[in-house]
């Protein structure tokens, strides 16, 4: 049984899709804790309704960025994951933090990688005039939204979008995505090679 813990910063739309998918399909898998930084994230809401263990560190209550990341690892020890899951998790983190997780840590981002990293991908992704959008679910590494490539999800741009048409678009898609990535690695079918290239051991298709 792999251990998940579950990282947000708000709505959780993300994480609740992995619980969602998780419960329905049977995966050998727990999501043993939902952890914010934010008080007030509705994740939080739903995960504990669920029965799913739940935990607030505040970004704000710590003086430096090292001490907030020692306090969150602290509390995500505690539940001895196996997967860390950045679902819409809104904070950088420092390097020991990343290499402390480094091969169990995914996040999911909402564009084409190493396209836009960083925020406000779609907009900036509209200003480009690009006909093609998605989302990548990667395994994190030090540099923000980068790091081995697990999934890639891809949208088409359509005459007229805006933000909020193309972010509700690539949401969809990052629905069907991420659940899919965790469970290969909860079935440990994902291989990282040496350059960073990740592949499906049965060889199913990282695009979606
Ligand atoms: C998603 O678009 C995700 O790709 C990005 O932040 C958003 C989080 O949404 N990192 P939610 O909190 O999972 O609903």
């Amino acid at each position: 049984m792999k251990r998940i813990v579950i990282l947000i910063s708000g709505r959780g739309s993300n994480m609740e899709a992995i619980v969602e998918r998780c419960a329905a399909e049977a995966w050998d898998a727990q999501i043993v804790a939902v952890i914010s930084n934010r008080p007030v994230a509705a994740g939080l809401t739903y995960a504990a309704a669920k029965g799913i263990a739940t935990a607030v560190i505040d970004h704000k209550l710590h003086i430096t960025r090292e001490a907030f990341d020692a306090e969150l690892a602290a509390a995500i020890d505690a539940y001895h994951p196996d997967l860390v899951v950045l679902a819409g998790f809104m904070r950088i983190l420092t390097d020991p933090f990343v290499r402390r997780y480094e091969g169990r840590m995914f996040n999911i981002h909402p564009s084409l990688l190493p396209a836009f990293p960083g925020l406000h991908t779609h907009r900036r992704a509209l200003e480009a005039g690009c006909k093609v959008a998605g989302a990548t679910v990667h395994f994190v590494t030090p540099t923000l939204d980068f790091g081995p490539i697990v999934a890639q999800a891809t949208v088409p741009v359509l005459p007229g979008d805006d933000e909020h048409t193309l972010s509700a678009r690539v949401l969809a898609r990052e629905h069907v995505m991420y659940p899919l990535a965790v469970r290969w690695f909860v079935e440990a079918k994902l291989r990282v090679d040496a350059h960073g290239l990740v592949t499906h051991l049965d060889g199913e298709s990282q695009l979606l």
